[in-house]
């Protein structure tokens, strides 16, 4: 595309089936760094359900064409040019050979064939297959494919693809060959392949219908002691799919190979998954208990997609939430059944918290900004700008909401017919929804919304209690904020929204729910079906005027406005039974009191800290019958970015003073009991990764950093030295360096330095932790003398950094931009200086990383004044300098 040309629009609504189809596909390839040939063979047809055509249009990218045969002679009515190939005037059925070359070495955008560290490896999601070869390559075009791989044997003595190995040897001159072959069709997006230097922790087990299988996880060779974790969450993965949802490994192998140049997390290739290496590679020495659990969520994730994507997959990328909502939605519940079991409610709730917490701060702000669009698009330029929030978790929690409304059987029941109907098949969102309603009898035409409207939808409630008639009603209605992209659309009429709610005594108990209409009372907790644009429901025989509980354990991607007291979210916070609504009653208070001060802080005025949020938090501290990791998610201030989104205009920095006077203020008044929750969760002895030992971890290092806030932190620098020397695993050692890092300003300065060059020295060798190294420099605070963008401008010419490598340019300059609002958006422009300088940088490099880093400042309208103009020119600076497609519609969509 030139600079100037408008872009191309890609719409839902002109959705046709492909002329042809490709039954079978069979790929050889010759792989070396600067020029590997590959031959493709290709048994091409009519697709009777399509309009006709003429010629084939196959897609193709920075390809050089080589040849081209048609059944067996050299075909001369081939059009090579930018976008693809034309091969003209072709018979019904025919078997076509493609000849052509790329530059794997060249390629530094991670899609297609690329080099990382000497080794050969693909991406192909969403539209990189027409990077390797010419190819229908669109998600319903599905084949079976055989792949026969050719290189050096010393440079690359393993060589994988997708399937089953049915054949390799040796060939002359030092080289050798392998042949796969995948039984099962599959678009090509899907396909893979590996090739190179690499080594493979091995299991083999028994499925439940009996069949053995291999398991591998491929590495290189220097990491073959952080792969054991990868290869249990793999197992576990395997056996929860079997019991949830009766589903099993349907092949012979199934690998997972890490790569530490990598766009994205991980990718589900038939049969031979491919991670970034942040989420395979884990050890106590390198990994913290996040990480840990991160690699045990992503593993989880892609060996989902095995089911979710690959036996049922898209027709088109609009439904790309037909996969990825789905497989959140079931690495989810995986992680939440791994840490506390199907049946820990408490457990399962700390899950869910960090879920939501993910959810409110990041898709809630996506959709309201310029990029909003609903779970399934209706239009997009560049594809891989889609993979977001919306589509990943909103999209989700659109699977939730069934499960909400028809329970666990239901929900299995509707998997199992999903399955029964479309395996093997490219579908869509609306073939899910059908399957959910047919198996559970329901008319589900209203859900559909869920799909097609954009914007957060909110939930205004009001309750009245008649003590005379011992009736509580409770008044739901729907709408957008005022001023909303939603609210401004053609509203399409009321969502069904699921919204379970509870009603508590005066004693803190729930009180029994029994509906007006209803002849007895059942449960505590009711799903309420909100369906119009206003509803009225009654509850009878309530007893005492009720606390209501309202949207227990989030039961629908919406915001709720309720006008609670004060006192009335302390009392939640004591005695709620939803866990998430004892969270969620912390987090109303803290945001209230936040937003209050960060108002005074903007004018000026003096701060002062309210009684009740330190009397609500003290409680919390104290209160040892609630679990450590529940106890950490509830003490832990709602950030800075989600501060900053509530207010009428953003200004990070009187946010950042209002939550540091906070922070100090809590520190401060519990430093007491800080000290005593330090030396309670302390776990000594051998390193555990167990949910238990993380949580007292987790609550451990969370009053570490508090106490690091204080002004005279003698304590913290005692604590943090001690742990970070005496510690045996990453979560203490980099809790600790933090820890340090924030005490910096008092007694701190000399350890955090000392602490920080012993940190680089002893992981110099370990890529995933020198991120993190580079990260907590970038996201540390910053002081009048050394504003963080120095450091940051200094670490970008330190000889470990790279641009090229996305974990890198992530570690530094994303957490830059992205994780240090109160330093990024300094008044005097610097930050956005720094990131138009590196989109740019970027763009020429790595288009998809490139495009991420531009969405960091979509939601420039919402800022302050002098924040807005001066977010506007860098936005500008990069629309007229940016190449890419992917950058140029995000910073478009921005100005527009
Ligand atoms: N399908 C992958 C997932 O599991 C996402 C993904 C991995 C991806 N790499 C990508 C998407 C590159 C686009 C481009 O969620
Ligand atoms: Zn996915």
């Amino acid at each position: 595309m030139s600079d100037t040309a408008t872009p191309t629009v890609i719409r839902r609504e002109d959705y046709a089936p492909p002329a042809f189809l490709i039954d079978a596909v069979d790929l050889e390839f010759d792989l070396a760094p600067e020029h590997t040939v590959v031959k493709s063979t290709l048994r091409v047809r009519r697709n009777p359900a399509a309009k006709p055509a003429p010629h084939l249009e196959l897609m193709g990218e920075q390809l050089e064409f080589i040849g081209a045969q048609i059944d067996g002679n050299s075909y001369e009515n081939v059009r090579a040019h930018e976008h693809g190939l034309t091969i003209e005037n072709v018979p019904d059925a025919f078997t076509l050979a493609l000849t052509g070359a790329c530059n794997p070495e060249a390629n530094t955008t991670l899609s297609g064939l690329y080099v990382s560290s000497g080794n050969f490896f693909t991406q192909c999601e969403a539209e990189g297959f027409r990077r390797i070869t010419w190819f229908l390559d669109r998600p319903d075009v599905m084949s079976t494919y055989t792949v026969t791989l050719r290189a050096d044997k010393t440079a690359c003595p393993v060589l994988l693809s997708n399937g089953n190995l049915i054949e390799a040897g040796d060939l002359p001159d030092g080289r050798h060959y392998a042949k796969w072959e995948d039984p099962f069709r599959k678009p090509s997006y899907l396909f893979a392949l590996v090739a190179g230097k690499l080594v493979a922790l091995e299991e083999r087990i028994t499925t439940s219908s009996g069949k053995e299988k291999l398991l591998q996880v491929w590495v290189e060779p220097n990491d073959l002691d952080k792969t054991r974790h990868a290869m249990d969450s793999l197992i576990h993965s395997i056996r929860w799919d079997e019991r949830r949802f009766g589903l099993e490994l349907d092949l012979d192998r199934f690998m997972i190979v890490a790569v530490s140049d990598f766009n994205m997390g991980a990718m589900e290739n038939k049969g031979l998954n491919i991670f970034n290496t942040k989420y395979v590679l884990a050890n106590p020495e390198t990994a913290t208990d996040v990480d840990f659990a991160n690699i045990e969520a992503v593993v989880g994730h892609e060996y989902f997609h095995n089911w979710t994507g690959n036996r049922v997959t898209c027709r088109d990328w609009f439904q790309l939430s037909l996969k990825e909502g789905l497989t959140v939605f079931r690495d989810q519940e995986f992680s939440a059944a791994m840490s506390g079991g199907d049946e820990n409610e408490a457990a399962r709730a700390t899950k869910r918290i960090e879920d939501v917490r993910v959810l409110r701060q990041m898709q809630f702000a996506e959709d309201a900004g310029p990029m909003a669009h609903p779970v399934r698009p209706e239009s997009y330029v560049e594809i891989n700008n889609f993979y977001t929030m919306t589509v990943y978790e909103k999209g989700a929690e659109v699977v939730r909401m069934y499960q909400t409304l028809f329970g666990r059987d239901g929900f299995r029941k509707g998997m199992d017919l999903y399955f029964q109907r479309h395996d093997g098949q490219a579908v869509t969102c609306d073939d899910f929804r059908r399957a959910m309603a047919d198996a559970n009898g329901r008319d589900l035409a209203q859900f559909e919304r869920w799909y097609s409207q954009a914007g957060t939808p909110r939930v205004t409630v009001t309750t009245h209690y008649d003590a005379a008639a011992k009736r509580c009603s409770v008044t739901l209605s729907q709408g957008y904020a005022n001023g909303s992209p939603a609210a401004r659309d053609t509203q399409k009429g009321a969502l069904l929204i699921p919204f379970a709610i509870g009603l508590i005594g005066p004693d803190g108990a729930d009180l029994p729910l029994r509906l007006e209409g209803e002849s007895s009372s059942s449960g505590t907790t009711r799903v309420l079906e909100l369906t119009e644009t206003q509803q009225t429901f009654t509850f009878v025989d309530v007893a005492h005027k009720p606390l209501p509980s309202l949207l227990r354990n989030f039961s629908a991607p919406v915001i709720v406005e309720y006008d609670y007291s004060n006192d009335e979210l302390a009392f939640l916070l004591a005695h709620d039974s939803d866990p998430f609504n004892r969270w969620e009653a912390g987090q109303r208070l803290a945001t209230r009191e936040l937003l209050a001060l960060a108002a005074r802080a903007a004018t000026r005025q003096p701060l002062a800290i309210n009684d009740a949020l330190i009397n609500a938090f003290g409680r919390v501290l104290n209160d040892a019958s609630l679990s450590p990791s529940f106890r950490e998610l509830a003490l832990m201030l709602p950030s800075e970015t989600y501060l900053a989104e509530q207010m009428a205009e953003s200004n990070p920095a009187a946010v950042h003073t209002a939550r540091q006077f906070v922070r100090k203020g809590l520190a401060a008044a519990l430093k007491s009991e800080w000290l005593v929750a330090y030396d309670a969760n302390l776990t000594p002895g051998a390193y555990e990764p167990t949910p238990e030992a993380a949580g007292h971890r987790g609550l451990k290092n969370l009053a570490l950093s508090y106490l690091s806030e204080l002004d005279a932190p003698a304590d913290a620098v005692r604590l943090a030295t001690a742990q970070y020397s005496a510690a045996n695993n990453m979560t203490d050692r980099a809790a600790a360096l933090s820890a340090l890092m924030n005490a910096a300003s008092g007694a701190g300065g000399d350890q955090a330095k000392q602490a920080l060059e012993d940190f680089y020295v002893r992981f110099e060798k370990e890529p995933l932790v020198i991120d993190k190294w580079f990260s907590l420099q970038a996201t540390q605070r910053g002081t009048a003398q050394r504003p963080t963008i120095e450091t940051v401008r200094a670490l970008m010419r330190h000889p470990a950094f790279n641009l090229k490598n996305p974990n890198r340019a992530r570690s530094l300059i994303f957490s830059f931009c992205a994780a240090n609002p109160a330093q990024f958006h300094a008044a005097d422009g610097s930050g956005y200086a720094f990131w138009a300088e590196q989109v740019l940088a970027l763009d020429a490099i790595n288009p998809q990383v490139a495009a991420r880093l531009a969405r960091n400042l979509e939601l420039w309208r919402r800022f302050t004044p002098a924040l807005r103009d001066a977010m506007r020119a860098a936005l500008e600076q990069v629309a007229a300098q940016a190449k890419s497609r992917d950058v140029r519609e995000i910073v478009e969509k921005a100005l527009a």
